[in-house]
């Protein structure tokens, strides 16, 4: 059993208060690896922004959960070392099962998040109210985040087969009965890169896709129910042409790729939006700059020399995204 608190991490409460009193959202970026974390501590230091880290069942996977635990309490001596203390939260990315979450918690993260989206209403209420009382046990508290709706796409290893909006209606009841601190709703974005498909989209005078606009008017109706409540977007990437097209330029194939147009990110981040969790981007901007190192320096086969640029543009992508999108820039 480790607690979170003596690894220097803290939980997503003061956190979210702040942001949705401030109109700012906190940014929640995914890591795998070493390269994507320090890219990750050094935007959100030299932006001096606080920061959620999450570890989704993939990266679990890939990397191993104790791993990444310690690689999260070294960014936090990492961020000290650069010369500005941030909060950085450790957060579980789409759990699906009581197990997961308490292992998680048992291991020293801060925040988990229990996506029982993919159950009835009634299964996810129980589900959900089993680890809230689990992570609101402990000596030190751990949020939970809940999901209601369905965000089309793949969830990890949840399909679904379209978009089911959240409702409105279901959202007290839900945050009542389960006691859940934050919650991610479904209003339109989903995850990776083809969030939509051209019949969905327009397209504009370029030819590039315009995707169908975020359902405000659901965020709203949540709002007015349940005023400051911390409400979490996923699938918040906006896949940025830039990337895709140096991706195809060096050999990649992206097809009608088409994110969250940063501007609706804006708009919500000032909302009781909170949290955005982005992923997808960071992904891009890293293979970019990969792809164009290895097809300029075909003799270079030192990693470092290829991941390092990855790296950069990973931080330059984080940077502009608590700047320019998120507005958690200045707020640690
Ligand atoms: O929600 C999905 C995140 O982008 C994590 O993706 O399951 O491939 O690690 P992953
Ligand atoms: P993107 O695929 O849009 O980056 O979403 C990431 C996400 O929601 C992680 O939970
Ligand atoms: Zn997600």
């Amino acid at each position: 059993m480790y607690s979170y608190k003596s690894l220097g991490l803290v939980n997503t409460k003061d956190m979210f208060q702040k942001a949705v009193k401030g109109g700012y959202a906190i940014p929640a970026y995914n890591f795998n690896n070493m390269e994507q974390l320090q890219a990750i501590i050094q935007a959100c230091v030299e932006t001096k922004s606080p920061v959620i880290l999450q570890v989704s069942a993939g990266a679990r996977k890939y990397a191993n959960q104790t791993m990444l635990r310690f690689m999260a309490q070294g960014a936090v001596e990492y961020a000290k070392e650069l010369g500005y203390e941030i909060p950085i939260t450790l957060h579980l990315d789409h759990g699906d099962s009581f197990e997961i979450c308490k292992d998680c918690i048992d291991s020293g993260f801060s925040s988990v998040m229990i996506d029982g989206s993919h159950h009835s209403y009634e299964e996810n209420v129980k589900l959900t109210k089993q680890v809230v009382d689990y992570a609101h046990s402990q000596n030190d508290y751990v949020t939970v985040e809940g999901e209601l709706g369905v965000l089309a796409g793949i969830e990890d290893d949840v399909v679904a087969e379209e978009s089911h909006y959240t409702q409105p209606e279901e959202v007290e009841d839900f945050v009542k009965k389960t006691g859940v601190d934050s919650l991610a709703i479904s209003i339109g974005t989903s995850h990776g890169a083809n969030k939509f498909t051209p019949d969905q989209c327009t397209r504009n005078e370029d030819g590039i896709l315009i995707p169908p606009p975020l359902r405000f008017d659901i965020l709203e109706d949540i709002e007015k129910i349940l005023p400051g409540f911390p409400i979490v977007l996923h699938g918040s990437s906006s896949v940025p042409a830039e990337y895709v097209n140096i991706i195809n330029k060096y050999g990649g194939q992206m097809k009608d790729a088409v994110g969250i147009p940063e501007e609706q990110l804006r708009k919500a981040s000032k909302s009781a939006v909170c949290k955005i969790n982005i992923d997808s981007d960071g992904r891009l901007a890293m293979t970019a700059a990969i792809r164009e190192v290895m097809a300029k320096k075909p003799e270079e086969f030192d990693p470092r020399k290829y991941l390092g640029p990855g790296r950069d543009s990973l931080k330059k992508l984080y940077a502009h995204k608590n700047e320019n999108v998120l507005g958690s820039a200045g707020r640690a």
